[in-house]
């Protein structure tokens, strides 16, 4: 089940100038303080929940939450198209201390391993501006977590070892048999082609995939578009401009080879498109394009595999409304993100959304019917 935060209002929120982009560098390696004592305990429920830890994890969970905090209110200032990833994240943050409170211990290790997801999913999204692999944290523990295949790809990316983590994410791939993790595909082409900008790479290992997978089978096929794709990528240069041409051209690529609702085939070009599209994001002004960048990076999402815990359509759709309300794009957003609530929330009674997100898309209306009356 995926989760959906609201966030009502934050564009606009005059808040302290409090925090200078310097301080990034400070919350994060305070994060990954509180990550690396709570992780190796959480891998066991008996050890995360036993009564001579739980003072210790306790403490450590309060404190996380707090950093999270200040995480969500540092890019609020920073960055407002990351933050609704801090702001969810201080959120679970919260959650996986007090559930922990409550003695709800398997819920809080439930809770606190999706918190990692946000990690990844904004580490992954840009190109990395890091001199060298996992920035200017030692990594003293990491050896003695009992992690091993994806687990410990997502735990390099969560830690901005990329390098280290597409080795991982490529030698489990080439492990396994006949299956392949479609999530941990998706996370491996975020850090190739969006943080390393390395869609070479991206080709030449699919090229040993096609040649590892039995042909014939399902996996094959999808083997044989993801090569494919990334060879018309490299050789007819589609990414050599961050441009939003270039990045149409990308999604209607991948829209041709779709053979239905997240059909996982065109997640190659897409995940390309969103490379481009993410920089172009970076200290842009224009706010129609702006738009329209939200407008597309909340389709494609819609369109990938749909299996991450964190859903980042309604988000993206949510910033194109709220940056140019008045834009084509801006009133296209409205009715994706209509369409996306009444399909979670309509069962065989009917439609049920709760009353904050009603209010919220009430508000996100009026913002963009308000055009009609001037
Ligand atoms: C909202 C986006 C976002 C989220 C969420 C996030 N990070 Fe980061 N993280 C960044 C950015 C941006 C940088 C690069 C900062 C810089 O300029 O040095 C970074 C850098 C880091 C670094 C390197 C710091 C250094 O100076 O060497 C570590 C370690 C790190 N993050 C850990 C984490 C962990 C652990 C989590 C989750 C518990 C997390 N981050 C969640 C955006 C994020």
């Amino acid at each position: 089940m995926k989760k959906f935060w609201v966030i009502i209002l934050f564009f606009g929120l005059s808040t302290p100038a409090i925090a200078k982009d310097s301080e990034a560098s400070a919350i994060m390696k305070g994060m990954y303080e509180s990550i690396e004592v709570l992780i190796p305990y959480s891998l066991s429920t008996d050890e995360f929940a036993a009564v001579s830890n739980r003072s210790k994890m306790q403490d450590e969970l309060n404190k996380f939450a707090i950093k999270s905090e200040v995480l969500s209110d540092h890019f609020k200032i920073i960055r407002q198209d990351l933050f609704f990833l801090g702001y969810g994240l201080s959120q679970d943050a919260k959650d996986a201390a007090e559930l922990y409170k409550a003695g709800n211990y398997e819920q809080s290790r439930f809770v606190l391993h999706h918190v990692s997801d946000s990690c990844v999913t904004c580490h992954s999204k840009a190109q990395s501006q890091d001199k060298k692999d996992g920035g200017k944290i030692f990594f003293s523990n990491i050896k003695n977590f009992k992690l091993t295949g994806f687990d410990l790809a997502n735990y390099q990316t969560m830690s901005r070892q990329f390098d280290a983590a597409l080795n991982k994410f490529e030698q489990t791939f080439l492990a396994e048999k006949f299956y392949l993790n479609s999530t941990a595909f998706g996370s491996y082409l975020k850090v190739a082609l969006r943080v390393k900008n390395d869609p070479v790479r991206v080709e030449k290992f699919l090229l040993k995939l096609k040649n590892h997978v039995p042909a014939g089978s399902r996996l094959y096929d999808h083997v044989v578009y993801w090569h494919e794709s990334a060879k018309d990528i490299v050789n007819n240069k589609l990414r050599a401009k961050s441009d939003l041409k270039s990045a149409r051209r990308l999604i209607d690529r991948g829209d041709k080879i779709q053979g239905y609702y997240h059909d996982s085939a065109s997640i190659v070009y897409y995940v390309a498109a969103s490379a481009l599209l993410l920089t172009k994001l970076e200290s842009n002004k224009d706010k129609d394009e702006l738009a329209e960048i939200f407008y597309l990076l909340g389709e494609i999402e819609d369109k990938m595999p749909d299996d991450f815990w964190i859903s980042e359509t309604e988000m993206y759709l949510e910033q194109s409304i709220r940056v140019a309300p008045q834009s084509k794009f801006g009133g296209k957003s409205l009715g994706l993100l209509e369409d996306r609530f009444l399909f979670n929330y309509t069962g065989s009674s009917g439609t049920h959304l709760p009353d904050d997100l009603k209010k919220n898309l009430k508000e996100l209306r009026d913002l963009v019917h308000s055009k009609k009356k001037g």
